[in-house]
């Protein structure tokens, strides 16, 4: 399995809204960081989808290396 691009080295925080779905690029190809533009079409890689269970700021992973896929676990800081 091929690598996932790094789109950036620290996290992006976005505010989400109780009950609505995303789509966040795990490739980090898609020029829609952080969620899917449909850039990882031919590749292993598909967006992970979740749902936001409330309104709040979320951190989203950028460096794509997380063990939590969506969400910063801190992995960009050992590239
Ligand atoms: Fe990266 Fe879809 S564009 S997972």
């Amino acid at each position: 399995m091929s690598k996932a691009t790094i789109a950036d080295k620290q996290p992006k925080a976005v505010e989400v809204e109780e009950g609505k779905t995303y789509a966040w690029c795990a490739c980090g190809d898609s020029s829609n960081q952080p969620f899917c533009d449909g850039s990882h079409g031919g590749t292993n890689f598909s967006p992970k989808v979740f749902k936001a269970e409330k309104t709040k700021t979320v951190y989203l992973c950028m460096c794509k290396q997380t063990g939590n896929p969506g969400f910063c676990d801190g992995s960009h800081k050992h590239l």
